[in-house]
């Protein structure tokens, strides 16, 4: 206005918040990403702990049941109880399985599978599965990457994806799976903490179906969520997806349009190596044996059923109440071919060291492992230590039968060609270390403690080193010019299961050491006697070598 109080001008200001709204956006959905992750993980924790607990008493009633119907005519009408007590027992075991499926920590034994070989194997099991009113298009890229994944767990979770697809569209219609690599650079990853940037093998399956609405999109992979009626799901199907994809190193994400239809994506990690044959047990796989088994296992109840089923496969059982116990029956009578132990056990010595010092004294003693819950000392991030046989309870004792006759025969098979590598020729290991002086003092070491060296200074030397030739142990520097050790090392373990490894380093702890399994640390600054005690804490010089080294 003016001097006169007449209307002159107006002043306006804009300001363009595009840009700061989008941010805010952006962290938003970061935090939704993040609590829902931290909700997901603190319900995984409870539902990790029931099934571990769970477990121990269905293993109980296994074993009990299986032996009461031994003992009873085959044609008493008790029978019909116990079969309906079984089939209970087992609707309880796959429940708890999925619940440690859930929580990252079922047992997996990874390794290196053709994914669409992988579906196409059971592609009879995914047409009773679904029904005949769908289709399934299996679509896979040419020079498709094998992924580092369990394959059992892998085909349960398509199948999983699949059911859902056909529950959406209702029984009827055409769904698509198409199998792909993908790449993924630090950008792709915002917001994904767990995962590392580098190559994954992607499962999308697609369906035509009514889609998610978007105030249910958050809650599908909460455990026992299901928009189905009772008794039809559990809501447990994508829980296990989502637990069985984290714990495998990728991750599963699902996009829906409601009219339009759903996508999942399930990303697994890449394979280094070349991808195995997948191998199926067969009902023929199923059978005993007359060696003697060393059960130790503290629970009396689950003790006695299991030697129950192990004495009617035919073998010779010992038992002992704990691991303290079981190195006092082996000492006053080493006779006996197989090592079957509980793996959470009371009292001073571990199972795991029970297990070591045995393997110490006998290399070649076959060893299998049984535990209601996988994240204990035997399995390291929820896989089963390389060399290490691993039985989840509660089991059946036909799953039993089949462990300990692969256990029994994994030996027979190793055990000629081990005996040639100590006797035949040097150790040989690879050795990586970026400082020239520290380096040529390792290799010096090494020498003197009579194994062969070959000497690299980076990562990618390393890597190149392991494609063409033959180590039998891997010494590593953590702090490297062109990658960090334990990224070296995780390359490595993917391709070489049973591959020693020491990590040499000035950090407090080396992550890598305790996730890979057969792995050991030395701290830096080290001497020559720490450094031999480390090779052979892994088997790579004997005690006495290590000892006499000096
Ligand atoms: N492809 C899909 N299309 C539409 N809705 C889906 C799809 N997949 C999952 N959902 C929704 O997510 C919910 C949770 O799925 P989830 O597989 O965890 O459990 P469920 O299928 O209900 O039961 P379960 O798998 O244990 O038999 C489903 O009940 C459904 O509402
Ligand atoms: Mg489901």
């Amino acid at each position: 206005y003016d001097s006169q109080g007449n209307f002159k001008q107006t002043h306006c200001m804009l300001r363009d918040i595009t840009d700061a709204r989008k941010v805010e956006m952006q962290e938003r959905e970061l935090d939704d990403k993040i609590q829902h992750a931290q909700k997901l993980e603190s319900l995984g924790v409870l539902a990790g702990g029931i099934a571990h607990d769970f477990n121990n008493l269905l293993q109980v009633m296994t074993g009990s049941l299986t032996m009461a119907a031994r003992e009873i005519p085959k044609d008493a009408p008790v029978n019909r109880r116990i079969d309906a007590a079984m089939r209970a027992v087992e609707r309880g075991a796959s429940l708890s399985s999925q619940l440690l499926a859930f929580s990252r920590r079922q047992p997996l034994q990874p390794r290196s599978i053709d994914l669409c070989d992988l579906l196409t194997d059971i592609d009879d099991i995914i047409r009773s599965a679904l029904g005949e009113g769908m289709e399934v298009e299996l679509d896979a890229v040419e020079a498709l990457w094998p992924a580092y994944v369990d394959a059992a767990s892998t085909q349960n979770a398509v199948l999983n994806l699949l059911i859902n697809a056909r529950d959406a569209m209702e029984g009827r219609g055409k769904l698509k799976i198409a199998i792909a690599n993908r790449h993924f650079g630090p950008e792709d990853l915002l917001g994904e903490p767990d995962m590392v940037t580098g190559d994954y093998v992607e499962v999308k399956v697609i369906d035509n179906g009514p889609g998610i609405p978007a105030e249910t999109l958050p809650k599908v992979f909460d455990p026992f969520f299901t928009t189905k009626p009772v008794g039809k799901g559990t809501g447990l199907g994508l829980s296990t997806v989502y637990g069985f994809a984290r714990q495998s190193g990728g991750r599963v994400t699902i996009n829906s349009r409601p009219g339009v239809g759903t996508s999942v994506v399930l990303l697994l990690p890449r394979a280094q190596s070349a991808a195995e044959p997948v191998r199926w047990h067969d009902p023929s796989d199923i059978a005993g044996g007359t060696e003697t088994v060393l059960l130790v296992e503290d629970d009396a109840e689950v003790r006695d059923a299991t030697a129950a089923l192990l004495s009617d496969l035919g073998y010779q059982v010992r038992t002992a109440e704990d691991p303290t116990a079981a190195l006092k029956t082996a000492r006053q009578d080493p006779e006996f071919d197989l090592l079957v132990s509980d793996v959470v056990m009371p009292g001073e010595l571990s199972s795991r060291d029970m297990a070591e010092t045995l393997q110490a004294e006998r290399p070649d003693l076959p060893i299998l492992f049984i535990s209601g819950y996988s994240r204990d000392s035997i399995v390291r991030d929820g896989k089963v230590d390389a060399g290490v046989q691993f039985l989840a309870k509660p089991f059946t004792k036909d799953a039993l039968a089949i462990k300990v006759r692969d256990a029994l025969s994994s030996v027979q098979a190793t055990a000629p060609e081990q005996a040639e590598d100590i006797s035949d020729r040097p150790c040989h290991v690879l050795l990586c270390e970026d400082d020239a002086l520290i380096r040529l003092d390792l290799a010096d070491i090494l020498d003197g403690l009579g194994t062969e060296v070959t000497e690299t200074a980076s990562g990618q030397e390393t890597l190149d080193k392991l494609q063409t030739g033959h180590y039998d142990a891997l010494l590593i520097d953590v702090g490297l010019p062109d990658m960090s050790g334990e990224e070296v090392a995780t390359r490595v373990r993917q391709q070489h299961p049973n591959m020693p490894i020491i990590f040499a380093t000035g950090q407090a702890n080396v992550p890598a050491a305790e996730t890979l399994g057969h792995c050991a640390v030395v701290q830096k600054p080290f001497g020559d006697r720490d450094l031999a005690r480390a090779l052979a804490r892994l088997g790579i010089l004997s005690h006495a070598d290590a000892a006499s080294g000096f």
